[in-house]
């Protein structure tokens, strides 16, 4: 497939690899594509990063009609470049579309216009430890209106940014708070979607936890108020005893890629993974009996991110002795390596574009 490039007329310096924090360095090019309902989806090309010109009045800058995704190319050892199940991240985008009344898009081509805009880009791909070039891609109501309804023109567009870690503790244990006045999600709402509005609503709960010292909040569902959803921007797991338990989905937490890659690598070692309701008070209960062996969090941007601490009203627990867990270590070198074409893929996850 050839879709239209235009050349940026001068490139960026590249940053070094050693540097990279997270998400503020962007490629030469990127990919954008426009839908209106007379003509579909149409227009697509790669062209130069460059600022948008929207009208003050475009429907996504005031009733949030937006959605996107998260994924990575790694560098391999031979200096190709490879993706992680790009298949799965558009599949939940179209699912996300779906939701947020935004018409569907055509998921093979996407990923032909992605593969071809991160071999354009290829160079961008860091090579250091633990780095990769995240991929954005995204979609926007684009109509010029401020009454509400959906939009009928929309921008879906594709921006790539070189990565480190995602927090500063990089692997680190987090220390986390727990909410259970503030909520990220409801059922019925669009918690399952990658949608901006679940981002802007999980702020303030986020600033709450800072100011108190914590890293991330970690949500409860939005009923009961008793049962753990998702920690700040990733999913969670708990090893309790010798099992591990992660929150079922169940409408308002989002389908994570990495949730899935975690629950499938456990099972191959032949561990009991069980996806089911866990309330806050029994992980409290696990720790008090010594049977709550480690937390971490799941995500693309940051992996796999382990919990050190957690509090909750007045009481705060240590996870283990507040260091790395020997399970949620082997599983963020498996899956890493699994990412950087380092070992086989039984799973069928990596594609080598380059
Ligand atoms: C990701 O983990 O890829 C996300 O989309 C979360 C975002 C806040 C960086």
């Amino acid at each position: 497939m050839q879709i239209p490039h235009k050349k940026a007329e001068t490139l960026k310096t590249r940053p070094q690899s050693s540097q990279l924090g997270f998400g503020t360095i962007f490629t030469d090019h990127m990919f954008n594509m426009d839908y209106s309902p007379d003509k579909g989806w149409h227009n697509p090309r790669i062209e130069p990063y460059a600022p948008f010109v929207m009208e003050p009045s475009s429907m996504v800058l005031h009733y949030g009609q937006a959605i996107f995704e998260g994924l990575k190319a790694y560098r391999t050892a031979d200096g190709g470049v490879q993706l992680f199940r790009p298949q799965d991240n558009l599949h939940r985008f179209n699912l996300s579309a779906k939701r947020m009344c935004i018409p569907q898009f055509d998921e093979a081509f996407l990923l032909e216009a992605l593969i071809e805009l991160v071999r354009i880009e290829k160079d961008w791909v860091p090579d250091g430890e633990g780095t990769s070039l995240y991929i954005r891609p995204t979609i926007i109501a684009t109509d010029p209106f401020i009454g509400l309804r959906a939009s009928n023109t929309y921008r879906l567009f594709i921006i790539l940014s070189p990565v480190g870690a995602y927090y500063p503790e990089g692997f680190n244990p987090v220390k986390i708070w727990v909410t259970n006045e503030y909520v990220r999600a409801v059922r019925g709402g669009v918690g399952q979607a990658k949608t901006a509005g679940n981002y802007a609503a999980s702020l303030y709960a986020g600033q709450l936890a800072h100011e108190e010292g914590y890293t991330q909040v970690l949500w409860l569902d939005g009923v009961e108020r008793k049962y753990i959803e998702e920690v700040g921007t990733m999913n969670i797991f708990f090893l309790i005893g010798d099992e591990l338990i992660t929150p079922a989905l169940n409408g308002s937490i989002l389908a994570g890629v990495t949730r899935d890659s975690v629950i499938s690598l456990a099972k191959s070692w032949g561990m009991k993974v069980v996806e089911r309701q866990l309330a806050i008070d029994e992980v409290f209960a696990a720790h008090a009996q010594g049977q709550l062996k480690e937390v971490f969090g799941s995500g693309t941007a940051a992996v796999i991110s382990p919990v050190g601490k957690i509090k909750f009203g007045s009481q705060e627990i240590v996870i283990g002795d507040g260091a790395v867990g020997s399970f949620s270590a082997r599983l963020f070198h498996d899956l890493m390596d699994l990412q950087y074409g380092k070992t086989a893929d039984p799973f069928k996850w990596t594609m080598k574009v380059a």
